[in-house]
């Protein structure tokens, strides 16, 4: 084991985080709602189409369950996702007694495949929750045409997708809802916890804010709109603190840096492993067009599977950490029990077992990247050698 150990992920940290913290507590909100969440939310609303509401929250998955409430969900309701996702992505639907009711991938992108959708509509079907993967986009234009000729709510679930657009358009700010996340582990992060609703649609805004207000009407009452606020409806407590907003925020502003240096690293992967797809042992993801993706993520797939334990001992064995990704989620126990896959699984079950995340972060530096590419060539050396 040799003594460096580069990570698959590290938090990004721009250094301007304490400063803003600093700044945050001379306010005294610490609750939140105060001069850092405004600022993050209107970041975010500067991307949004006019009426819509940005809320930022304690996590995606609170985004999650607020979308899930805004869908009015009864019992037995269902809802089409992905299943290679995150539990989160689902199990905000499975709280309020929906059924996840999955679909294939689309085997280029890993993303929901848009033509097998339609096959799993219902009279049931309230939803369609695409993930846009990795950070690259979801066909969107065929999900909301789809969703609009069935009245079906779309909510996009871009927890890994901030940054990332789509015909020119931020992830999370197409479907009727988006959700982010800002945990550790993605471009943004609030401080290691932490995410945000995007209301995209504007007669969704009010019950949104009456939800995030635990219930009642307490924004008009802080707006003076109202003298007291009242208990109206159902309502979560997921406000993100002011001292997360604050360390959030001059992530934000650095986003472009931040972004182009990534999405510089996540090039020289795809172009430095391109002869291991001539080779034919490998796949590459591919990015639509329309679409341009926020490296979140890097991850290829192995052409053989069973290979995927040794590379990633044999990558451990040279101080550099990889790792699987999902495991779909219809054949765990609790999908097995609480949903059902639609159509053939072609891709999902096939693609989760081939998948491989490389090291990818804001900080990893170029000569750092070198060694993870160097020691991933020299793997499929041996193979050859071997053979
Ligand atoms: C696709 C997807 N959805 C939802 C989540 C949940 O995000 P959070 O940890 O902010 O609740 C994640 C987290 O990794 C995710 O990858």
């Amino acid at each position: 084991m040799s003594e460096t150990v580069i990570p698959t992920t590290v938090p990004t940290v721009t250094g301007r985080e304490m400063a803003a913290i600093q700044d945050a507590l001379t306010t005294r909100t610490l609750t939140g709602k105060g001069k850092y969440t405004a600022l993050c939310q209107s970041w975010l609303e500067s991307s949004m189409p006019d009426g819509g509401k940005a809320f930022v929250l304690t996590s995606c998955t609170s985004a999650l369950e607020i979308a899930a409430l805004l869908a009015d969900l009864q019992p037995g309701d269902e809802v089409i996702v992905p299943s290679y996702t995150y539990v989160s992505t689902v199990n905000a639907f499975v709280v309020h007694g929906a059924v996840p009711v999955f679909v294939d991938l689309d085997d280029a992108t890993m993303n929901v495949d848009v033509r097998l959708i339609e096959a799993a509509i219902t009279p049931r079907t309230k939803a369609i929750v695409p993930v846009h993967y990795a950070g690259i986009a979801c066909d969107m234009d065929g999900i909301m045409a789809l969703a609009a000729r069935h009245g079906l709510l779309v909510v996009e679930d871009a927890a890994q997708a901030c940054g990332g657009t789509y015909r020119g358009r931020l992830l999370g700010t197409i479907g009727h809802l988006g959700c982010i996340s800002f945990q550790e582990k993605k471009v943004f992060t609030s401080g290691g916890q932490g995410g945000a609703l995007l209301v995209n649609q504007a007669s969704l805004a009010a019950r949104a804010e009456t939800i995030y207000e635990h219930g009642t009407n307490r924004g008009q009452f802080l707006r003076g709109e109202v003298p007291v606020y009242h208990w109206l409806d159902v309502g979560i407590n997921a406000t993100m603190s002011e001292i997360q907003a604050a360390f959030l925020y001059p992530q934000l502003q650095a986003a472009p840096d931040i972004l182009a240096h990534r999405r510089h690293l996540w090039a020289r992967y795809h172009k430095r492993l391109a002869p291991l797809v001539q080779a034919g042992v490998l796949r590459l993801p591919v990015v639509p067009e329309g679409a341009v993706h926020n490296a979140a993520v890097f991850w290829f797939r192995l052409a053989d599977a069973a290979r995927r334990q040794a590379f990633i001992a044999y990558m451990a064995d040279g101080g550099i950490v990889t790792q699987p990704q999902f495991v779909p989620l219809h054949s765990s126990p609790f999908g097995q029990r609480v949903g059902r896959f639609v159509g053939e699984d072609r891709v999902t079950t096939r693609a989760a077992a081939e998948v491989v995340l490389l090291p990818l972060y804001s900080d990893l530096a170029v000569e750092q990247q070198e060694l993870v590419i160097a020691r991933a060539l020299a793997f499929w050396d041996g193979v050859t050698l071997k053979a």
